[in-house]
Order: C-alpha cells, then sequence, then structure tokens
C-alpha cells in the first residue's frame, strides 16, 4: 500500500485531507509539531486515530524550533518588508524536516499537507521537504479537491462522521507560535476598514494598556539573551515571558500589505510582541558594539535572509552561508540593554556593554577627550579628494 505522511493539525482542512487520502488508497501517517501554540496531544492523537491514521507522531520541537529557527533569524535581523519577524516562516521548514525524516523512517514516499493553494506555506514545505529529500513526491490536496470552502468541508466532515471544533463563522484565519501570531482573512482583506478589535488575540489594544512604562533588561552573551531582569532565564523562557510582559503594553502588532511569493498582495496581522522587544534590544547592542562598515553590511545580510526564510529557502546554499556570516559576529554582541515599554511603544533607556566600539572618552564634548580635533582637518582634506577636482593655477 502507498504510505503518506501528513503534517496533520486536527483542525478542519488536514482532518478533511486525512479522510480524502485514505479514500484515494493510502496508508496516512499524521505528524503534529508543538511550536509553541495552544495544544493538546491527546487531542490531536484522538482525532487522527479517529479519522484512520495508521500511525501518529505528535512532538515538542519547542526549543529546536527556537535554538535553530528562531535564534538564528533573530541573529541574522531578519524583517519581511519591515513589518513581519517571520514566526509562521520559520515554522515551516523545521515541520517539512520532520515530514520527510518520518517518511524515511517509516518508508512512505509521499509527504501531504493542508496548505492552500495561494499562500507561502505551501511553497515553503515543498521546497524545503525537496531540499532535503527530493525523491519524496507531495501531494496537496487543498489545490485538488472539490471542497472549495469552508462550508463544503464542514459538509464532508459531517458525512465521513469526523470530529472537529470549527464552525462555519470562524472569522479569521490564524497561525500561531512561540515567535508570534498571524491573523489573516475576514474582514481583514479589505484594507479600508479599521481593524475590528476582535481580531486582537494575544497584545493589548493600546487603548487598554497600563498607565505606567514598565521596563525591562535584557543581557546577551555572545549574541544570546542569557538574562532578563538580571535574573538567568533561557531562550524560550525569555520569549514567553517576554510575550507576556509586551502583550499587556501593546507591543508588537504590525498590519502589512504583504507581498506573497505566489506573486498576491494579501493583508496580514502579526502580533510578536517578543520578537520586536529582542530585536530591538538585540539591534541596540549591535549598534554599541559593531563597526559601520559590518552594520552597514549587515542591513543587506538582514534583508536577504528575510527573502529567503519568508520565500522558503531556508535549506538553501545561501541561507546557510548567512548564517555563518551572522554567526562570526557574535562573540562581539555582550551587554545589557534596558528598555521601556509603554502603550505599544519599545524605547531605549540604557545601554552596557563591555567591549563596546562606543568610548565615551572619545565621543565627549566635555573635559579630557581623547580624540585629537587637529587630526580632522586634514581627514577632510583627503577625505573630500575624489570628488573635488583642483585647477591648476
Ligand atoms: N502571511 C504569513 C506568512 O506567509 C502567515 C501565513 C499563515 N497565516 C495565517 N493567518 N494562517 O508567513
Amino acid at each position: 500500500m502507498k504510505k503518506v505522511v501528513l503534517a496533520y493539525s486536527g483542525g478542519l482542512d488536514t482532518t478533511c485531507c486525512l479522510r480524502w487520502l485514505r479514500d484515494r488508497g493510502f496508508e496516512v501517517i499524521c505528524f503534529s509539531a508543538d511550536l509553541g501554540s495552544e495544544f493538546s496531544p491527546e487531542d490531536i492523537r484522538t482525532r487522527a486515530g479517529q479519522g484512520g491514521a495508521v500511525n501518529t507522531y505528535v512532538m515538542d520541537l519547542k526549543k529546536e524550533f527556537a535554538q535553530e529557527y528562531v535564534l538564528p533569524s533573530l541573529s541574522a535581523g531578519a524583517v519581511y518588508q519591515g513589518k513581519y519577524l517571520l514566526s509562521t516562516a520559520l515554522g515551516r521548514p523545521l515541520i517539512a524536516k520532520y515530514l520527510t525524516e518520518i517518511a524515511r523512517k517509516e518508508g512512505a514516499g509521499y509527504l501531504a499537507h493542508g496548505c492552500t493553494g495561494k499562500g507561502n506555506d505551501q511553497v515553503r514545505i515543498e521546497v524545503n521537504a525537496h531540499l532535503l529529500a527530493p525523491e519524496l513526491k507531495i501531494i496537496a490536496p487543498l489545490r485538488e479537491w472539490e471542497l472549495t470552502s469552508r462550508e463544503a468541508e464542514i459538509e464532508y466532515a459531517k458525512k465521513h462522521g469526523l470530529t472537529h471544533d470549527a464552525s462555519a463563522e470562524k472569522i479569521y484565519s490564524i497561525d500561531q507560535n512561540l515567535w508570534g501570531i498571524s491573523v489573516e482573512g475576514g474582514i481583514l482583506e479589505d484594507p479600508g476598514q479599521d481593524v475590528p478589535l476582535n481580531s486582537y488575540y494575544q497584545v493589548n489594544p493600546p487603548e487598554k494598556t497600563p498607565d505606567t512604562l514598565q521596563d525591562v533588561e535584557i543581557s546577551f552573551e555572545e549574541g544570546v539573551p542569557v538574562r532578563l531582569n538580571g535574573q538567568p532565564i533561557s531562550f524560550i523562557g525569555c520569549v514567553q515571558e517576554l510575550n507576556e510582559i509586551g502583550a499587556r503594553h501593546g507591543i508588537g502588532r504590525t498590519d502589512l500589505i504583504e507581498d506573497r511569493v505566489v506573486g498576491i498582495k494579501s493583508r496580514e496581522i502579526y502580533e510578536a510582541p517578543a520578537a520586536w522587544i529582542l530585536h530591538t534590544a538585540l539591534r541596540e547592542l549591535e549598534h554599541m558594539t559593531l563597526d559601520r562598515e559590518t552594520l552597514a553590511f549587515k542591513s543587506f545580510v538582514a534583508e536577504k535572509y528575510a527573502q529567503l526564510v519568508y520565500q522558503g529557502l531556508w535549506f538553501s546554499p545561501l541561507k546557510t552561508g548567512l548564517d555563518e556570516f551572522a554567526k562570526s559576529l557574535r562573540p562581539r554582541i555582550t551587554g545589557t540593554i534596558r528598555l521601556g515599554l509603554f502603550r505599544g511603544l519599545i524605547t531605549v533607556r540604557r545601554r552596557f556593554a563591555p567591549h563596546a566600539l562606543y568610548q565615551k572618552e572619545i565621543a565627549t564634548y566635555g573635559e579630557g577627550s581623547s580624540f585629537d580635533p587637529s587630526h580632522a582637518e586634514g581627514f577632510i582634506r583627503l577625505w573630500e579628494m575624489p570628488f573635488i577636482r583642483k585647477e591648476n593655477t
């Protein structure tokens, strides 16, 4: 019998996929990854079992996700189109990797996923899976079946006695992991409409945030956050705690008309409090510790890195190379940044870095600067020389 590994979330789409694949003669193995959403392994197992899966893998991959996917992206400084810290996009290659590993272990020749034919996630899962295991064939039921609406899927589930908790009036399509929440669909598709309050999931709307500013102090060692407000903390712990604190203060919500890989412009709302706080703090520390040439080059790297992640090219040679570049700078990036959080805004309050290139004795306008201004005139004459033609007199 043909075997397929299905990326299974337990939602309506993938529940219908499971049945649909069985009806096409496949033995279905389900795989679900916990990347930090609300997640019940028991429910997933029960549902997959009821749907007729021959085997179900439910794996807690939060740690691997944080260490191997989120942290490199944070180091690189990746932000897609200025507003998206890539939470969903970073999770897909990890899912693709496990799909291929399980397929090889189970001797399955096929992978399947429940992504639509209009989005980025199909690209990310398929390209990354093929980069790792070119021999596997991929099935995307949503691109070929006749269930073209949510109502049709609900009807199909009913007809086959499949349990799900979807209702016809589900307002938004949501994807969540520890690095952020993506919200799209429904009224959000109209960019001329205000964002409704019911589209807020984690982050407080600004009008409901506390009246007082809250400080957070993040210490990094070699580019990795290791202490929060002076207390030692794991990277995941830091993300979880900053998500809570940041969400309370309305931090990290962005509204983006974004360019999908498949050419469509779409409107997506993101909530990523911890991600924005850590991104802001780390960039501040880099400005204290890296020279201007490196900073300038690093901003190109950040832009390219974000495109590669967004466009499904995680396991590509260029992305791997850019990781090496960002990693090579990490030993310089040690220090502490204190930020203020207030009504959706992050402000920088204090910066400390033991090996900073910022040196007060050079920068100061006060007494005792070690900078000798008499060198400035000669420097300026040479600096301008390439641009100015001197007539012979
Ligand atoms: N637009 C985002 C991306 O391409 C998120 C996709 C999933 N979003 C969702 N609301 N289900 O990474």
